[in-house]
């Protein structure tokens, strides 16, 4: 069975309820939220400025709160993964003098969305954060957080309201103060997200274009390994890192401006060192593969698109290398179930979630299928593509 997802509705309540207690009866008067993503492909693409294919979650960070007098902002946290302490006294940012990142790691999120934000002062304020986003999973706990508060923060103290430019802030944030030098994709489909819809990300231009995902006899099941590995954050930047190194030798800009020829060319061969050539050979093919996907999903080429899902996976288990043994077997045990069209690895890697697509009759069996083939403890949910951000109104 996929695991129950709560409403929005039990969230709020939640947060209002954990309101009152830390603060003394009285009921919060603004409320935001922001979902969660899964990505169906396009992976490690981003921040070399190509293509994504992400789409928000009905797993979704609530925010609420009320403005308050004097120069502090005290933060709660209902997340019984985060770490103490659950309730933090900030004084508010100001120019000059920015909140440097420390202990407790989750209010680090925060911090930085209060720096980052694009408007000022802040006035004081109280704030409880309640999610229903697994944390480090790679559904973008982080990124819903982040865009949560700022949309929090957008009813305290309203800036311009350019969603680009508070996608942005929201990615600084997470540079700066998590120290994860990510892409622009979670927190743009954090921000964007349609429901009933993919969204085709162009991250060059950070225009997107909504993909319908409307046929009621598929759907697309997200299995969480349950497991996490430490090196994600050191290996992503690293990544990141010979990404740029391999456009520098290439004379590109970025990858998204290389080719396979490029990258085939004698004097390329010469001068790139075999761990270089296989990362630019995954990320110039996933950019290809994207593009290509989301033409299938169009289509209804469902055939196609899973294909295209498990080029991506084998990609980034052997030349990105940025998978592991869990989630190989995790694909393994999804693609032997007949209903099954594609699966794959999604988001940083090193643990996390597969994502995959299947005809909707066949979702009992993979599940099944799953739990037996995987040694660990697998959770399963239905990816239902939802609305991004937005201002709750508190009856
Ligand atoms: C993480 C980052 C994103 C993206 C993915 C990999 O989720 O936050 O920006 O790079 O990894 O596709």
């Amino acid at each position: 069975m996929a695991s129950p997802v709560p409403s929005l509705g039990q969230l709020v309540s939640d947060a209002i309820c954990l309101f009152k207690k830390n603060f003394g009866d009285e009921a919060p008067k603004i409320a935001a939220c922001a979902p969660g993503r899964v990505n169906l492909i396009g992976e490690h693409t981003d921040y070399n400025q190509g293509y994504v294919l992400p789409m928000a979650l009905s797993l979704v960070t609530v925010v609420v709160g009320s403005a308050s007098s004097g120069q502090e902002a005290t933060i709660v946290t209902a997340s019984e993964e985060a770490d103490e302490p659950r309730k933090v006294d900030l004084t508010l940012p100001v120019e000059g003098f920015p909140l440097s990142p420390g202990l407790p790691h989750w209010a680090n999120y925060v911090k930085g969305v209060m720096d980052h934000y694009r408007a000022c002062p802040l006035p004081g304020f109280r704030a409880v954060v309640v999610s229903s986003v697994p944390l480090g999973s790679g559904l973008s706990s982080s990124a819903s957080l982040e865009v949560a508060f700022y949309t929090f923060l957008q009813q305290l103290r309203p800036d311009d309201g350019d969603n680009l430019s508070k996608a942005i802030a929201c990615q600084q944030a997470e540079h700066t103060h998590a120290g994860v030098p990510c892409g622009i994709m979670d927190q743009l489909v954090s921000v964007l997200g349609m429901e009933g819809h993919a969204l085709l990300i162009d991250c060059r231009s950070l225009e997107s274009i909504p993909v319908p995902l409307t046929d009621a006899g598929l759907v697309f099941l997200i299995t969480n390994s349950n497991v996490k590995h430490s090196l994600a954050s050191s290996e992503y930047a690293l990544r990141r890192a010979q990404c740029e190194k391999a456009a520098s030798i290439l004379r590109k800009p970025s990858l998204r401006d290389a080719t396979m020829n490029d990258l085939e060319a004698q004097e390329s061969r010469a001068q790139l060192d075999d761990v270089t050539y296989r990362r630019a050979c995954h990320v110039i093919g996933e950019i290809c593969r994207t593009l290509k996907a989301a033409e299938s999903l169009k289509r209804g080429a469902y055939q196609e698109f899973g294909k295209l899902m498990v080029e991506s996976h084998n990609s980034l288990r052997d030349l990105y290398e940025v998978s592991c043994k869990d989630l190989d077997d995790l694909v393994c045990a999804a693609m032997e179930v007949e209903g099954v069209f594609g699966s794959r690895m999604t988001g940083g890697g090193f643990g996390g979630c597969t994502i995959t697509l299947l005809k909707d009759h066949a979702i009992d069996r993979t599940i099944q299928n799953i739990q037996e083939r995987y040694s660990g403890t697998p959770t399963f949910y239905v990816a239902t593509p939802s609305e991004g951000a937005r201002a709750l109104k508190l009856s």
